[in-house]
């Protein structure tokens, strides 16, 4: 699938991966079983940050990523994702992520399982089962069809109450379409090169 878009911002992946979905994102939690659902899978970048994270936070984890489109190997075999986060050592773990079978719970370590479920994001139908979303779509500019109160409603359904959804995005349709389903909605520092970002969360 050519989206025309890069995967992340320029300014930097994982400098802006972890600003949003572990900062603003995972820090909430500690000590505790947490299950967590990503809005794109895509290069598995944000669940292998999740996975070296969650060990320094005592955090046991159910990661569901979910992706229609699957990142193919090629582009696979051009991320240095471990390399750069100097976690050669959890190389294995990576490779783990991208070869599990998808639709199964795959234990990459005793304290980490995930399961990647291809589909498209308006067939999710978990309810009442996620502590924490990451909402990592491409932007609105691209796919305007994610950012809607139709898939809100999914999230919010998805979600248990006291749960936090965060989102490199800061628009004021996108904060609306959130407000009007139920959430409540800060407005965040956001990373290098973007003035703000949202998080929401639900009573
Ligand atoms: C910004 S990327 C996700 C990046 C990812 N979180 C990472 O760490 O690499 C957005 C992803 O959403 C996927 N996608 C786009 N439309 C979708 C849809 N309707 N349902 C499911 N996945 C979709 C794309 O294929 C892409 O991988």
């Amino acid at each position: 699938m050519d989206w025309q878009e890069q995967y992340h911002s320029k300014h930097g992946a994982i400098q802006e991966a972890y600003h949003v979905f572990i900062h603003s994102g995972l820090d909430l939690f500690k000590n505790q079983n947490l299950h967590i659902l990503e809005i794109g899978f895509g290069t598995g970048l944000n669940a292998f940050i999740t996975l070296v994270e969650s060990e320094k936070r005592n955090l046991k984890i159910n990661y569901t990523g979910v992706e229609a489109f699957p990142v193919s190997g090629e582009e696979l075999d051009q991320l240095n994702y471990p390399e750069e986060l100097n976690s050669v050592l959890r190389k294995n773990d990576f490779n783990l992520m991208h070869s599990s079978l998808w639709q199964e719970d795959i234990e990459i370590s005793s304290e980490f399982i995930l399961r990647k479920e291809q589909k498209d994001f308006k067939d999710i139908d978990m309810i009442e089962t996620v502590d924490l979303i990451y909402f990592d779509a491409f932007g609105a500019r691209v796919q305007p069809e994610l950012w809607t109160v139709e898939i809100f409603e999914i999230m919010f359904r998805a979600m248990k109450s006291g749960g936090y959804l965060v989102t490199y995005a800061a628009k004021g349709s996108v904060r609306r379409a959130m407000l009007e389903v139920g959430f409540i909605v800060e407005r965040l520092p956001g990373p290098p090169g973007k003035r703000e970002m949202l998080r929401a969360r639900k009573k």
